[in-house]
């Protein structure tokens, strides 16, 4: 089993890049083989809207998207991992999820079978306040995420009233709930 992480966090070592490395190591336990992409580390322009791919599905700009669409569409599972910005996923993470455009158009404009549909994904968050709806539009945009590359949205761990780099290392549940979501997540049905 084929795993992709995708760390949306700039910030290397923090809250979400711990959690998202405990999911991984589940995953791991159980077998499976890990990739971990840091979004901050890549050259992801943001959506263009020069719509080439309404004509082919495929993205007219060139950076390190074009690595990235295979491995969305043959990983087994995918975990996605952001703190919250501004109530949202981090402008990072957004980018890679905008540039699926391409793959969206494939799926709903040319109606071309995606060859991976029926796969796992799963959604961790972390944020420093505790309101309620602190994660509601973040998950939002996770599922449509989802939906559009062929993943159900299986999983979701989300941390609230964590703020300075590695607090989460403080928190009583959240490295363990992460280990254990990944570990689910990795069990073959
Ligand atoms: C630009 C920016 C915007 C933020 N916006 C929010 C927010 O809307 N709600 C919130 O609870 N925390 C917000 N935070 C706090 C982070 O979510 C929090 O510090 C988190 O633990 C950072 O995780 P990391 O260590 O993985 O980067 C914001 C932090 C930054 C830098």
């Amino acid at each position: 089993m084929r795993v992709l992480g995708i760390m949306g966090s700039p910030r290397i070592k923090g809250n979400t890049d711990l959690l998202l490395d405990e999911a991984l190591k589940g995953t791991q336990s159980q077998g499976a083989e890990v990739e971990k992409l840091v979004v901050d580390k890549l050259r992801i322009s943001p959506c263009r809207e020069f719509y080439g791919c309404l004509k082919n599905g495929n993205c007219v700009i060139r950076d390190d998207m074009d690595g990235i669409y295979p491995k969305l569409l043959h990983a087994d599972v995918v975990i996605v991992a952001s703190p919250m910005f501004f109530y949202g996923l981090t402008s990072q993470l957004k980018a890679l999820i905008d540039r699926c455009q391409a793959l969206w158009a494939r799926k709903y404009v040319l109606k071309q079978d995606l060859p991976c549909e029926g796969r796992k994904g799963a959604f961790i968050a972390v944020g420093a306040t505790r309101g309620h709806k602190l994660f509601d539009g973040s998950i939002f945009t996770v599922k449509y995420f989802f939906q559009t590359i062929g993943v159900a949205y299986a999983e979701e761990l989300l941390v609230r009233g964590v703020d300075k780099k590695g607090e989460i290392t403080k928190h009583p549940a959240a490295l363990k709930d992460a280990f254990e979501l990944g570990s689910r997540m990795a069990q073959e049905e």
